[in-house]
């Protein structure tokens, strides 16, 4: 469904993501995690169409993404990136609606299925009561979940979230990988959190300087080797008490 064939970005001499390959099947929910700097955000950029590799291929549902039309990947993805609208003076409903903008045409009409979609979304970020709020007025988390609700809105089949749970509460942060769990098409997420990496997702892909250090199982990628070589921390692997998946536990 998505496929990275040894994408390259440079910024002047600095390689900020070096010859990395991946491929995502249909369905699959992959988690990118990595150091500050390492390169995941602009990896995923290079996936939604907002910063062209140096070198290298993005294939997504079959479509080259720096040669298909930016409107066909718009259609097939939806994304959450790490820039916001800070103070869009907008009413929450028609920032979510924003997500819909790739099925349209320049200024058509919006349906009652745009509409349908948007309350759906709203809803699923639990933000059904907030739909006549300005935007400028929410909190940062509220204003990251209707960044969620906007991308859900738009349909499409491939989600790609950047630290979508930045700002959230821990009831929220469940409630968003719940959601992306249950979200019937593939996603990738650049996440922080090890532990929501080990617990929701079926591989978890590192980068580290720019580069692919590993990919795999939330099994096999969360080691005692990885937090000392990767993050320079000392941690040992302690199994989650109801469902068995990889904690990270300092030492
Ligand atoms: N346009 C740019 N010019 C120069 N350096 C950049 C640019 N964009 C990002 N970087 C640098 O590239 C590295 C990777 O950034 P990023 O992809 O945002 O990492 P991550 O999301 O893993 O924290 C960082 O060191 C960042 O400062
Ligand atoms: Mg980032």
């Amino acid at each position: 469904m998505l496929s990275f064939d040894r994408v390259t970005v440079r910024a002047g001499a600095t390689t900020l993501v070096d010859a990395v390959s991946l491929e995502v099947a249909a369905g699959e929910r992959v988690a990118l995690v990595g150091p500050n700097g390492s390169g995941k955000s602009t990896l995923l950029r290079t996936a939604y169409r907002a910063r062209r590799p140096d070198s290298g291929t993005v294939v997504l549902d079959g479509l080259d993404v720096w040669r298909a039309p930016v409107r066909a990947i718009g259609q097939r993805t939806g994304v959450v990136g790490q820039q916001h609208l800070a103070d869009f003076p907008l009413e929450v409903a028609e920032v979510v609606l924003l997500g819909r903008a790739a099925h349209k045409r320049l200024l058509e009409f919006d349906t009652a299925h745009d509409h349908e979609l948007v309350a759906h979304a709203l809803d699923a970020v639990e933000l059904a009561g907030r739909a006549e709020t300005a935007f400028s007025t929410l909190s940062g988390g509220e204003r990251q979940r209707t960044m969620v609700a906007q991308a859900l809105a738009g349909s499409g089949q491939v989600l790609l979230f950047d630290e979508p749970t930045n700002h959230l509460d821990l009831r929220h942060q469940l409630a968003l990988m719940e959601l992306v769990r249950a979200h019937p098409g593939t996603a990738v997420v650049a996440l922080h959190d090890l532990q929501l990496a080990g617990r929701f997702f079926d591989r978890i892909a590192v980068l580290n300087s720019g580069k692919l250090w590993g990919i795999g199982t939330p099994g096999e990628i969360l080691t005692p080797d990885l937090l000392a070589e990767v993050y320079g921390v000392r941690a040992d692997i302690a199994a989650h008490p109801v469902d068995g998946s990889p904690m990270v536990v300092l030492l």
